[in-house]
């Protein structure tokens, strides 16, 4: 009988991305995937360490495995990614009946452990390699995600992440033209590329093949068979005309640019390092409105970081009524292990942090659906991804701008 696995992640799409690895990477060593945990043998987490909260959600599930392991001692827990990079081997320490933990650049030694005759509890925390070449199962048979960079070379006051994914590094242009035309070969007609930085993709190639983010969407849109480009996340730091232009002129690039704010207060966005300030960030929207008029810009909000008043508070409020967001994801700060803003004086109580957070989505909803209004009346092309998350008669895909759609399919009386 074959073996089986459980995979949960956790995470942003690096990680679900890395979990196709894993799945095609045990699929290759002959595992087939356990619909439930409690039937499966080897445990698997792929683990995100982003906010507070991320690391309880894991820690819940964790205590399943624990009671599984202990029905069953031949079952393997692994754990890799975000969460088990940034405490290493305090894992075993904390949780003992883990039995092999890595970080997101080590995913290939998970099967190196599977294959290797002790099962002694190991772990892999160096910063290597691209999981490129191994192989992925795919959620949906047209669409992929192509990393073209892993770490981040940022130091965000708050972000746990260069500590979790290193340095940054970009993958070969060539590499990545093959990939995508791997993947167009195989029927794949949306492509997403990924990266934590994507758009300061290319400074680190050497000289002889060194090319910029925009010219790499170039590359990937003389690609036959692709027909929708996206990519997350950019920095506004790095948001040049060059980039902004490739969405008007490249025809499978989607007219949705991500642009995080973090913070429209520059007495706040210096001390979360960002290095824009808000004129500088409303220029880079400035710029994307006239040259994309069209186009969805959508963002990241943190509240309550640390010394954050209300008049910087209003000043969020107030970038968010002026840029009019499509839509927003909003965090309550939440301070992170070794990071500069866990150790900042002045944290914003709890109570203030929700009321803040309160305005502004309300805000952000407001705005989101005044902008809506620009399509109705509309056609629109939609990439279908499934059924309708609350009525399965219908179906739901995406538009170029990345709005949700749920509509009746042809056929339906
Ligand atoms: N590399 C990407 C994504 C980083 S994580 C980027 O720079 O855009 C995604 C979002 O999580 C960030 O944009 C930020 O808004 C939020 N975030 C990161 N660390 C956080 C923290 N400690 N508390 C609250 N939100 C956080
Ligand atoms: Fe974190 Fe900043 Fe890097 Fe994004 S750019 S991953 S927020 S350090
Ligand atoms: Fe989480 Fe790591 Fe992604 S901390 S958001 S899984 S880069």
């Amino acid at each position: 009988m074959a073996k089986k696995y459980h995979l949960t992640t956790f995470g942003c799409q690096m990680n679900e991305h890395d979990s196709e690895r894993m799945k095609g990477m045990l699929e290759s060593l002959g595992y087939v995937e356990a619909e439930h945990r409690d039937e499966s043998d080897l445990i698997l987490f792929n683990t995100c360490s982003i906010r507070e909260s991320a690391d309880n959600r894991f820690i819940g599930n964790l205590g399943e495995a624990k009671r599984l392991k202990s029905e069953d001692r031949s079952r393997v827990v692994g754990v890799g990614g975000c969460w088990s990079q940034s405490l290493k081997d305090q894992v075993f320490e904390q949780f003992p009946f883990v039995d092999v933990a890595f970080g997101p650049g080590q995913i290939h030694k998970l099967a190196e452990f599977l294959q290797s005759e002790d099962l002694s509890a190991q772990g892999y925390f160096e910063f290597e390699g691209f999981a490129g070449d191994l192989p992925m199962k795919r959620e949906r048979p047209f669409q992929a995600w192509v990393q073209i960079s892993t770490g981040c070379n940022c130091v965000c006051a708050y972000c746990i992440v260069p500590s979790t994914r290193g340095r940054e590094r970009s993958r070969s242009p060539e590499e990545l033209v093959r990939e995508v035309e791997g993947l167009a070969a195989e029927g794949v007609k949306e492509v997403t590329l990924l990266g934590q930085n994507v758009n300061s993709y290319g400074r680190d190639l050497p000289k002889d093949e060194r090319l910029d983010f925009a010219d790499l969407l170039a590359l990937v849109d003389a690609v036959d068979g692709i027909e929708r480009i996206r990519y997350t996340s950019p920095h506004p730091k790095d948001m040049r005309e060059k980039l902004v232009r490739a969405h008007a002129e490249l025809n499978s690039l989607c007219e949705h640019i991500h642009l995080p704010l973090q913070s429209g207060s520059s007495r706040i966005l210096k001390a979360m390092r960002r290095t824009y300030d808000r004129d500088r960030y409303l220029g880079r929207v400035a710029m994307i409105r006239s040259d994309v008029p069209d186009c969805a810009i959508t963002t990241d909000i943190i509240v309550g970081f640390p010394g954050e008043t209300e008049d910087d508070f209003r000043e969020t409020l107030e970038v968010v009524d002026e840029v009019g967001y499509d839509s927003a994801f909003t965090f309550v700060f939440s301070p992170r292990r070794r990071t500069e803003a866990a150790e900042m004086p002045d944290q914003v109580p709890y109570p203030v942090k929700q009321e803040r957070m309160a305005r502004l989505v309300e805000l952000v909803q407001r705005r989101a659906c005044e902008r809506n209004q620009r399509f109705v009346g509309t056609v629109q092309e939609v990439l279908v991804e499934g059924t309708s998350r609350t009525d399965p008669t219908r179906l739901r895909g995406r538009t170029r701008h990345n709005k949700t759609v749920n509509f009746r399919g042809l056929g339906e009386p």
